[in-house]
């Protein structure tokens, strides 16, 4: 039994603690908003946080979330539906094509501006560089990113 705080709720999950953590959210907890994409750390398309860090869930076992909190992309807007300020940039931009990549590409966005409110080109470069989104929209993500800056 793994006890772990998912987007602001107490969950305990009886699967095997090795199992990674993707697993645990998109097959027994139901999120599949964050997507399976290389599986071996490669791609960014299955980022969620961690205690408030970003973290490829394809190679982060349930273990290692043992106690701690987890945000996925369902857990990112108000509880009253109210989009984060990166969703609404999202939309303004339309950032997405196909869409694959894009719950990874937020998460990635949103712990870059909770560390970093007012980054440089340089400074969402090394925050997004390891989002692989072969739609190509990166252009549009460095967009929308410099928005949702400006909304702080
Ligand atoms: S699916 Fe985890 S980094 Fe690609
Ligand atoms: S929008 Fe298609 S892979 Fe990024």
């Amino acid at each position: 039994m793994v006890q772990l705080i998912i987007n602001g709720a107490p969950k305990n999950i009886d699967i095997d603690p090795d199992t990674p953590l993707l697993w645990a959210v998109r097959e027994h907890l139901k999120l599949t908003g964050t997507k399976f994409g290389c599986g071996v750390s490669l791609c960014g398309a299955c980022t969620v946080h961690m205690d408030g860090e970003p973290v490829r869930s394809c190679v982060t076992t349930l273990a290692a979330a043992e106690g701690k909190s987890v945000t996925t992309i369902e857990g990112i807007a108000e509880p009253d539906g109210t989009l984060h300020k990166v969703q609404e940039a999202w939309i303004k931009h339309q950032v997405p094509q196909c869409g694959y990549c894009q719950s990874g590409q937020i998460m990635s966005a949103v712990a870059l501006l909770e560390s970093t409110p007012n980054p440089t080109d340089a400074d969402i470069d090394a925050a997004m560089s390891g989002n692989v989104c072969r739609c190509g929209m990166y252009g549009r993500i460095k967009a929308a990113i410099k928005t949702a800056a400006q909304e702080v």
